[in-house]
């Protein structure tokens, strides 16, 4: 790992516009969770940060269609949404929001400083109004025709078909969400920032600096808009759901969401910072900090593009490391859609599934859509579970702790020297920490759970070939205590490994095992994992029976809209 002395680890804020489902888990908040928790095992100095996103068109619209405020919507879905990451062990330092006044506070300043600064431009363009509602029609308050891919239902700022971003005007034929209508098109002025002017800053930044080190989709994407040439884009709005535009011209106009979500990770430090009596700034202006952003790709151009553009030009801010950013995870082979109820919800899982977050939080790790758009399906999360989670890490530490228990009367059995065969597999079991330490550290995170269920099905192969239960019948009983001495030791490391991909699983470890809260890189052949006696065992994991999975796929088919 590099020597940086602080980390900030920042997830996607979610929209509370509804609440979360496998893609997002999947997307941002495992891998930022595995990444953070790996860290904090290194004990290193690391905030992991994230909040709700609640404003945007897409609040009001929600609202409308729910016949709520959209005060009431995002205290509902916040709350929501806040419980779910709390389900799934998403450890984050600081959840906040973008409603709350410290973010307010920090959007509305640094639009005032880049304004002092004379970085926007201020531009009177036509912009599309319902006449019938008497609104202006940004982003999502409008659909029409890509003028990309063709796809005849993008949204006024972005295509969901081919992930283009768009200008409501960009839409061919464009129809107002609201009442339907045709929109008719009337001036009205806007702040814009000139990303064109930031070309050689991000050419710098971007292309020559990032080539070899960033994933290839995210640097593909990002180099391509900048090759296309960057234009001005809009960061206010004609709407009334948002954080006003702090200057005396700009009555009925908001901040763009897309200008003060991102510094939401700030206003989120800022309130987290003030909690721990501790001081923000150093975790986004010194550079001895290690940025990272975990998104997924529809978010990359913020994060890549215009986020770094105005940390640039705001002066004194650091810009991230890396932006690990994921592709999509499909549900049965079809795209996940909110508006078509074609998703597992994360609170409905839990409910069909309780204490099973550790399931669902390995398969979707092993499946992660890291490099191409990856499926979910329910038969291969059963598969996976009963496989691997059981059949394997569960069997393994449930047989080490049986045996132990029966031979031993739960003491490890103390080992005075061991021979050749059991050094080399102590050696082996000892580099999957520091293997697995690799992959995350490079974001290979489906390679990292791999190695670690790797390292269980190694116990288990030296537990099946060894056979104690044959040798304590012999005269050969002595043979016995290196085995379960080694494989006790296994399970130690497992206990450790295994935190940052199933905490709730490695927590139950961990008291089974007798196993204290050891830096990563704090244990190795000759430092060895060997607790003095273990506590008896408990099923860590639980078989899915086929009625489940069936009960799943039929709700999923008849919930669909
Ligand atoms: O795509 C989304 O769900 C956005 N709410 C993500 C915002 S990320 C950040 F910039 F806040
Ligand atoms: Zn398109």
């Amino acid at each position: 790992m590099n020597s940086k002395k602080r980390h900030t680890v920042t997830a996607a804020l979610p929209y509370t516009n509804g609440p979360i489902h496998i893609g997002h888990l999947a997307g941002a908040y495992i891998p930022g969770d595995i990444y953070s928790r790996y860290l904090r095992l290194l004990e290193r100095d690391i905030i992991f940060i994230c909040g709700s996103d609640e404003h945007g068109a897409a609040i009001p619209i929600r609202a409308k269609k729910e016949g709520l405020s959209p005060k009431k919507i995002i205290d509902k879905y916040h709350n929501e949404i806040k419980k779910s990451f709390l389900d799934f062990g998403i450890s984050f330092d600081n959840y906040s929001r973008t409603s709350a006044k410290i973010h307010h506070e920090t959007a509305s300043h640094f639009f005032s400083d880049l304004n002092k600064k004379n970085i926007f431009i201020e531009k009177t363009t036509d912009q599309l109004f319902d006449e019938k509602e008497i609104q202006f029609l940004a982003d999502r308050f409008v659909i029409g025709t890509c003028p990309k891919c063709g796809h005849d239902e993008a949204f006024g700022d972005q295509c969901e078909s081919c992930g283009s971003t768009l200008n409501a005007t960009d839409l061919i034929n464009p129809r107002s969400i609201l009442s339907g209508n045709k929109p008719i098109l009337k001036s009205t002025k806007h702040w814009f920032l000139p990303l064109n002017k930031y070309d050689s800053f991000l050419k710098k930044w971007f292309i020559i600096d990032k080539k070899e080190t960033w994933k290839s989709n995210v640097f593909g994407q990002v180099k391509s808009w900048i090759d296309e040439g960057l234009k001005p884009r809009a960061i206010t709005r004609d709407l009334d759901w948002g954080i006003p535009v702090p200057l005396k011209d700009a009555e009925g106009k908001v901040l763009y969401v897309w200008f003060d979500a991102p510094i939401g990770y700030i206003s989120s430090t800022i309130e987290w910072a003030q909690k721990e009596k501790k001081d923000w700034k150093p975790y986004w202006q010194d550079p001895d900090t290690e940025l990272v952003h975990f998104i997924g790709k529809d978010n990359i151009v913020f994060h890549c593009i215009i986020f770094p553009c105005i940390l640039h030009a705001s002066k004194n801010y650091i810009l991230p490391k890396n932006v690990p950013a994921n592709e999509f995870l499909n549900l049965e082979g079809r795209k996940i859609s909110t508006s078509k109820n074609w998703a597992i919800w994360l609170n409905d899982y839990m409910e069909d599934f309780p204490n099973m977050q550790d399931s669902l939080r390995y398969v979707l790790t092993t499946n992660a859509p890291e490099n191409k758009d990856n499926d979910f399906t329910w038969k291969d999360f059963q598969a996976k579970n009963n496989n691997e989670l059981v059949a394997i890490l569960g069997n393994f530490v449930n047989r080490v702790a049986v045996l132990t228990q029966k031979y031993f009367d739960g003491i490890t059995p103390e080992i005075s020297s061991f021979e050749t065969t059991d050094l080399i597999i102590l050696k082996e079991i000892y580099s999957y920490p520091k293997k697995i330490g690799n992959s995350i550290e490079n974001f290979k995170f489906r390679e990292a759970v791999n190695l670690m269920m790797e390292l269980a099905r190694t116990g288990n192969k030296y537990l099946a070939d060894s056979e104690p239960w044959k040798l304590i019948k012999t005269k050969k009983k002595e043979k016995v205590n290196p085995i379960i001495n080694i494989s006790i030791q296994i399970c130690s490391i497992l206990a450790i490994v295994s935190e940052p991909f199933i905490p709730s699983c490695s927590k139950k470890l961990k008291i089974q095992f007798n196993v204290k809260n050891i830096n990563w890189n704090d244990f190795s052949v000759e430092r060895p994992l060997i607790p003095k006696k273990i506590n008896k065992s408990d099923l860590i994991f639980r078989k899915i029976e086929d009625e489940e999975i069936d009960f799943q796929l039929k709700k999923l088919n008849e919930s669909e809209k």
